[in-house]
């Protein structure tokens, strides 16, 4: 079924191509952007030109109409029918004057004249990014935060945060007989609760998975503004992963900045160090070419950790542990954290030497090793222990000191470790590891004092031993014992002396 679609589309793909090419009006579109003259050759197929003739005398998204007339997709002659043609059993198909259509064009449609683009696509994260249903956060859309069947299970939390960045579930309104409900004009309704989206990861009527609107903005689709930083800002900022941010505060943000207009984002060819050389933006370190490597539209392909959960692993770990559970062969396609290390270095390479490119890569290792040993194992063993003994609920989220655990690794810890991998020193200290640290010592270590003095009060007492041998354990090891005042009197002594050269120059407190 999939397959017979797939041939289908591709045969409709191959047929507008020809249809493109035999009947073809071509006119030159001059248009003011920003003042500027734009002079384009701009093909019409007969079927565009009457859209476009009926939906500017209807008044139906002029702007639309001048975005795609802009496009190089109009001077490619890619008509309206070549993304929104329907198949009459697609569940959001619909009659519009003549035309068989759908409001949403997926990677699918997309897939057949870009196969590359759309096979590369599928393969990341991003396209994966709509399946988040099982996961803490979502706990808190649902329940937390939000309530799932709040006005008739429209679950605004979710609908209007969550899943404009990660992707809904597209659904049509249906009738009794499950028949997609229509308005006056004919035109299928979408369901409010999952449409408008342009999530990455949005599960789509036809099984592909994404929106590639999601960063090639409709309908101009330029290669030019997804190439922006801010492109990638929509979803890749705030508290919790503040890469643009983080971005803007590096020494590739300032350059960025300050050279935009010799950045040449409008070039067809946009290969680093040839086109241009001022700075690198998100797009040139996680997907644009290099001299010797391709564009790619899979953006874990050069990443070599995971920095998102509690503790951090090679960006491999869950792939091979997932064939070892399997007993199967790693995929042939299968890439190694190290040779995506390589592909990330390939385009450092451009604009820096050896020594600044591998110290990078020993300071961001170590800064992550840190917080994982100091903090992220310890905090996931002990909360670990306190669900297993009782002493806090199964419930997530009704305790304060989970609240706390949560903002420890999934706001501070995550800040810390990012700032570390895109250069933003502020983010590492004073938003990451700083705080980090405050969460632990000022609020979870007293937190669980409190947990256990409750338990033994009320006849727990073998559980709390229990975890209070555990939390002493990790207080009393090298990298906490200072907290519970055992410093070795050699580094006391050193701090001291450190300290008073400090105080000499400084202050004379
Ligand atoms: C004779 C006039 C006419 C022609 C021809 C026409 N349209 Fe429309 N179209 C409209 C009007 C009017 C609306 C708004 C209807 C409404 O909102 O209920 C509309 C709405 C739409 C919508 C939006 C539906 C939604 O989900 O809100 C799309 C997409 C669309 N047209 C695409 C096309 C394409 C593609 C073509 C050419 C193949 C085309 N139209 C030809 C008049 C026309
Ligand atoms: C390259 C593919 C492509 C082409 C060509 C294209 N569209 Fe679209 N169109 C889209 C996408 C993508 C969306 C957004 C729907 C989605 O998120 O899937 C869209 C949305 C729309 C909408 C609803 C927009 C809104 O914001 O309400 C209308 C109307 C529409 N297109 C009309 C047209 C017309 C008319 C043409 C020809 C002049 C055209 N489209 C050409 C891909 C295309
Ligand atoms: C502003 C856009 C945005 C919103 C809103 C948002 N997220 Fe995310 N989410 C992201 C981005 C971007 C990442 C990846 C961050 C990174 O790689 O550092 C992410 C990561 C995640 C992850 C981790 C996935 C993994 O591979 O480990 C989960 C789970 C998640 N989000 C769930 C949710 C839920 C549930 C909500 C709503 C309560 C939500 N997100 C709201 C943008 C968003
Ligand atoms: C995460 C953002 C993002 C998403 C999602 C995305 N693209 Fe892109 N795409 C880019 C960027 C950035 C470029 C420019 C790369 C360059 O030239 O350096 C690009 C370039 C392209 C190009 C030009 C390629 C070339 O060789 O010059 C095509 C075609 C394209 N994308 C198609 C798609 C399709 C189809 C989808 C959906 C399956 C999609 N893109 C989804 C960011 C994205
Ligand atoms: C009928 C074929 C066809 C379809 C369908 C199609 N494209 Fe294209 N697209 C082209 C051609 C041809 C070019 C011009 C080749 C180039 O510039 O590399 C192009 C160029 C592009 C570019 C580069 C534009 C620039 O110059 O900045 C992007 C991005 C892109 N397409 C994205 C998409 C997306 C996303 C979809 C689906 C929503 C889509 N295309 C659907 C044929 C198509
Ligand atoms: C100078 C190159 C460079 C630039 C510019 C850059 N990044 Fe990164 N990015 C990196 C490196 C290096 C890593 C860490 C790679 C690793 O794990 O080995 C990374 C990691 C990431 C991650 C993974 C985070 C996680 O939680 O696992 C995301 C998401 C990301 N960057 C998004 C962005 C965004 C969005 C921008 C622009 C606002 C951007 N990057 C700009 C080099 C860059
Ligand atoms: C519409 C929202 C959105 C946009 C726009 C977006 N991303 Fe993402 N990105 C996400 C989400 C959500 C995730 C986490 C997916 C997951 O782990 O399930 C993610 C994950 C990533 C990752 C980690 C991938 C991995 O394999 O671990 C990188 C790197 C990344 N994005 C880079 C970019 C870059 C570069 C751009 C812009 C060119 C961009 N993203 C645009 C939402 C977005
Ligand atoms: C397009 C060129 C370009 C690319 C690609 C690039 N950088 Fe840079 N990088 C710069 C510029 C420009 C500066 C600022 C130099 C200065 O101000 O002294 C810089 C500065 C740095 C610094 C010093 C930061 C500071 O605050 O002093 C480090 C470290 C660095 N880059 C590492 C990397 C790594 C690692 C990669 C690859 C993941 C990379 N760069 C990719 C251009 C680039």
């Amino acid at each position: 079924m999939e397959n017979h679609r797939k041939i289908k589309r591709l045969i409709i793909g191959i047929i507008s191509v020809f249809l493109v090419g035999s009947f073809i009006w071509s006119c030159t579109n001059t248009s003011s952007d920003n003042g500027k003259e734009v002079k384009k050759e701009v093909k019409f197929d007969k079927d565009t030109k009457k859209c476009i003739s009926c939906h500017k005398d209807h008044n139906q998204g002029e702007s639309i109409i001048k975005q795609w007339e802009n496009s190089t997709h109009a001077q490619m002659g890619v008509g309206c029918l070549s993304c929104h043609k329907a198949n009459t059993d697609d569940v959001d198909a619909y009659e519009h004057e003549g035309y068989t259509i759908s409001t949403i064009v997926t990677p699918n449609d997309c897939a057949v004249c870009h196969p590359n683009e759309s096979k590369e696509f599928q393969h990341s994260y991003h396209a994966d990014a709509g399946m988040i249903m099982g996961s803490l956060d979502n706990v808190l859309a649902e329940v937390v935060e939000g309530h799932v069947a709040f006005n008739d299970g429209s679950n605004p939390a979710a609908a209007a945060g969550c899943h404009q960045c990660h992707g809904s579930k597209i659904e049509v309104l249906k009738d009794d007989d499950g028949n997609a409900l229509k308005d006056s004009a004919g035109i299928v309704k979408y369901d409010p609760k999952t449409w408008p989206n342009t999530g990455i990861g949005r599960i789509n009527l036809d099984g592909s998975k994404g929106s590639c609107s999601a960063c090639h903005s409709r309908h101009d689709f330029s290669r030019e503004l997804a190439r922006n930083p801010e492109n990638c800002g929509k979803c890749h900022q705030g508290p919790d992963h503040p890469q643009i941010e983080i971005y803007q505060l590096s020494k590739h943000g300032i350059a960025f900045y300050a050279h935009k207009d010799k950045m040449n984002l409008d070039s067809k060819s946009w290969i680093v160090g040839k086109d241009y050389s001022a700075a690198p933006t998100c797009a040139t370190c996680h997907m644009s070419a290099t001299e010797d490597m391709p564009i790619t539209h899979d953006v874990g392909n050069r990443i070599s950790w995971t920095l998102r959960p509690k503790v951090s692993e090679k960006k491999d770990a869950a792939l091979i542990a997932k064939y070892k559970k399997l007993g199967k062969e790693l995929p042939a396609d299968f890439l190694s954290w190290e040779q995506r290390r390589d592909n990330m270095k390939n385009v450092c390479k451009n604009c820096h030497e050896n020594s600044v490119i591998e110290g990078h890569y020993i300071q961001f290792d170590n800064e992550v090793n840190l917080y994982n040993e100091k903090f992220g194992k310890p905090a996931l063993k002990i909360m670990k222990l306190l669900k297993s003994t009782g002493l806090i609920t199964a419930t997530n989220f009704d305790e304060p000191v989970e609240w706390d655990y949560f903002l420890m690794w999934h706001h501070e810890g995550r800040r810390a470790r990012h700032g570390a991998s895109m250069m933003a020193p502020d983010y590492t200290q004073w938003h990451g590891n700083f705080e980090v640290a405050e969460r632990w010592y000022t609020k979870i270590v007293p937190e669980i004092k409190e947990i256990i003095a409750k338990a033994k009060r009320t006849g727990k007492s073998k559980q709390a031993i229990e975890v209070e041998n555990a939390l002493n354990e990790i207080l009393n090891s090298d990298m906490h014992k200072w907290y519970v005042g055992k410093m070795s009197s050699e580094e006391v002594q050193k701090r001291k002396e450190s300290a008073a050269k400090y105080r000499e120059r400084y202050s004379n407190e």
